[in-house]
C-alpha cells in the first residue's frame, strides 16, 4: 500500500471547496506520456495552478500502471524544482470501470478516482460509487462519480446519444453513494467529434461548424438541487480549429471536428463547475505541432526535435486553458 500523501499529492476536497466559492475550476488534463506530463506541470507553475493529472485505463494500458505513479511522484517533485514551493497536484483515475480497478489506483497512490457508473442501472451505480466510497475514504482518497450518460464511447461506455442528468435524481443518489463531486451530462462529449454536423448550424462565412448550446437550464436545476455541491464536465474540449486546420493542411485528416465553444465553459467554471476535463485538445496541439515540424523539417528524426514543439505547444494550450477558460490561474495556497 502506498499512500498518495506520501508522494505529495493532495486530494480534491480542498481544492474544490475554494473552487466553488471562487467560481473558477480547475484543469483535469489526461496524461500517457512524459512530455504531456513536463507540459502540465510547467504551466500549473508558471500559472500558479492547482492541476489535477488524470489517467485513463487506455493510459494505464498504453503507457503501465507502475510508470505513471511514478510519474505522477516525479511531477510533484519537478513542480518543486521549477520552483513551486507547495505544488496542488492530484493523481486521478478517470473513468474507473469497476471497484477493482480503483482499489488497485487507491492502494498505489492515487488521491482521486471516478467510478463510471453511468452506464448502469441506478440502483447498480449507487452500489458500485459506495463502494468504492467507502474503500476510499478510509484512506482519504476522493470519489468522482457520473450520473446521465455522454455521447459517444467513454473508454468502455456507450450510449447511442446524450442522456441529460435528471437533477430529481442527484440528491438521493450523493446521499446514498456519499461521493465527493458528481460529473453530469449537460451536452458534452469524448473526442474531437462533439457533434454531428446536422445537429450545428455553419457559418456562413467560415463554413465552419456552430455547435447547439450546452443545456444550462440542467446545470442549473442540479446546481439548486445541491448548493454548493461539486460538479464535474466531462468531454469538455474546445476543438480548436487553429490546430485543425494545421492538421488537415499538413497530411491530416479531421473533417467536421467540432467542439464546445470556449464562452460555455468560461461560464460553466463560474458556477458549481469546479473540474472541467481535458484530453482531445492536447492531443491535438501535440499532433499538429508534429505534423508542422514534419513539414518543415523532413530530414528530422529524432524525437527529441518533434517532441520538443508538441510539449510547447501543449504547454502553451494548458496555460491558456488555466488563465483565459477555467480562471484557475493565481490559486496555489
Ligand atoms: O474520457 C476519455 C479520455 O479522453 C481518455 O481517453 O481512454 O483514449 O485514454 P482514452
Ligand atoms: P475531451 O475528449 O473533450 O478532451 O474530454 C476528456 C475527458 O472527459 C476525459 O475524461
Ligand atoms: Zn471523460
Amino acid at each position: 500500500m502506498v499512500s498518495y500523501k506520501e508522494l505529495g499529492l493532495v486530494n480534491t476536497r480542498e481544492m474544490f471547496a475554494k473552487a466553488v466559492k471562487g467560481g473558477y475550476a480547475i484543469p483535469a488534463f489526461n496524461f500517457n506520456t512524459m512530455e504531456q506530463m513536463q507540459a502540465i506541470v510547467q504551466a500549473s507553475v508558471e500559472t500558479k495552478s492547482p492541476v489535477i493529472m488524470q489517467v485513463s485505463k487506455g493510459a494505464r494500458k498504453y503507457a503501465n500502471p507502475t510508470i505513471l505513479r511514478y510519474m505522477a511522484q516525479g511531477a510533484v517533485e519537478y513542480a518543486k524544482e521549477l520552483g513551486c514551493e507547495k505544488p496542488e497536484i492530484v493523481l486521478h483515475l478517470d473513468h474507473g470501470d469497476s471497484f477493482e480497478t480503483c482499489k488497485s489506483c487507491i492502494d498505489s497512490g492515487f488521491s482521486s478516482v471516478m467510478i463510471d457508473g453511468s452506464s448502469l442501472p441506478y440502483e447498480e451505480n449507487i452500489a458500485v460509487t459506495k463502494k468504492v466510497v467507502e474503500y476510499a475514504h478510509r484512506y482519504d482518497v476522493t470519489v468522482e462519480a457520473e450520473l446521465g450518460v455522454l455521447a459517444g464511447v467513454e473508454d468502455e461506455v456507450e450510449a447511442e446519444e446524450s442522456h441529460y442528468t435528471k437533477p430529481e435524481e442527484v440528491i438521493d443518489f450523493s446521499t446514498r453513494t456519499g461521493c465527493d463531486s458528481l460529473a453530469i451530462s449537460i451536452g458534452t462529449s469524448h473526442g474531437a467529434y462533439k457533434f454531428k454536423p446536422e445537429q450545428c448550424t455553419r457559418d456562413p462565412e467560415t463554413g465552419l461548424l456552430i455547435p447547439p448550446p450546452l443545456a444550462f437550464d440542467v446545470l442549473e436545476a442540479v446546481e439548486q438541487k445541491l448548493p454548493g455541491f461539486p460538479i464535474v464536465l466531462h468531454g469538455s474540449s474546445s476543438v480548436p480549429q487553429e490546430y485543425v486546420k494545421i492538421i488537415n493542411t499538413h497530411g491530416g485528416k479531421l473533417p467536421d471536428a467540432v467542439g464546445i465553444p470556449e464562452e460555455q465553459l468560461r461560464k460553466a467554471a463560474k458556477s458549481a463547475v469546479c473540474k472541467i476535463n481535458i484530453d482531445s485538445d492536447s492531443r491535438l496541439a501535440m499532433t499538429a505541432a508534429i505534423r508542422l515540424h514534419f513539414a518543415e523539417h523532413p530530414e528530422h528524426f529524432d524525437p527529441r526535435q518533434y517532441l520538443t514543439p508538441a510539449r510547447d505547444e501543449m504547454k502553451k494550450l494548458y496555460m491558456h486553458k488555466i488563465v483565459n477558460v477555467l480562471g484557475s490561474d493565481g490559486k496555489l495556497g
